[in-house]
């Protein structure tokens, strides 16, 4: 996507975070429930944006040196063009100083593409909760990165500044 830039945002971007919430999942959380959480002082977000327009986010919760993904998402309309990619390896480029522990998650065992998309970032597997999930009732996979575990070139966008903040007009899409 041309022009997409990452920048990390504090609670004046609850707003934006839970419409981004709204555009994609049954349950999402609220506005005040998303500042709630990036008040916390343990909870970090990402914005993905282009043309003025924010078209992702993701969010990081870090305790003790470990972070849990807690949240990454894409409006549907910009799907399948790097936008979760990008987030998540700016994501990953803080984690690897704040989170010398890894970083875990948990996803819908359905969730095709959230799971590629952890899966090439370097999450690998390590679990499984039964009917962790409601409506629909559903197992969760847990996930797990350690920094050792970043990728090398494996998708072609090693030496691309992907730091929060950073233009990235080199994706595809
Ligand atoms: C998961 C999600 C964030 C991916 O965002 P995206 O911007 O479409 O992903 P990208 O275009 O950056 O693709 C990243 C990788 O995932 C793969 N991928 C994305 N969507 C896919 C799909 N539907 N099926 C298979 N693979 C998929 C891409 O091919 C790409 O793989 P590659 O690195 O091998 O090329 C997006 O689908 C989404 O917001 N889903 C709803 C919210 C959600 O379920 N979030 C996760 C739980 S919190």
């Amino acid at each position: 996507m041309i022009g997409l830039a990452i920048h990390e945002a504090g609670p004046e971007a609850s707003t934006e975070v839970a419409a981004l919430e709204a555009s994609s999942f049954d349950v999402p959380w609220s506005v005040d429930a998303v500042r709630a959480l990036l008040q916390d002082g343990l909870t970090r977000a990402w914005i993905a944006a282009a043309g003025g327009r924010p078209r992702g986010a993701a969010i990081l919760r870090v305790v003790a040196g470990e972070g849990e993904l807690l949240r990454i998402v894409v409006h549907p309309d910009d799907r399948r063009h790097g936008v979760g990619r990008a987030l998540l390896r700016a994501v990953l480029s803080v984690a690897a100083d704040a989170c010398p522990l890894g970083v875990h998650l948990e996803v819908r065992a359905s969730n095709v593409a959230a799971r590629h998309l952890y899966a090439r970032q370097g999450f690998v597997d390590h679990g499984r909760r039964r009917d962790y999930y409601q409506a629909p009732r559903e197992d969760a996979v847990l996930m797990h990165w350690r920094p050792a575990a970043r990728p090398s070139g494996a998708d072609g966008l090693d030496g691309e500044n992907l730091t929060p903040g950073a233009e990235n007009s080199a994706l595809r899409g």
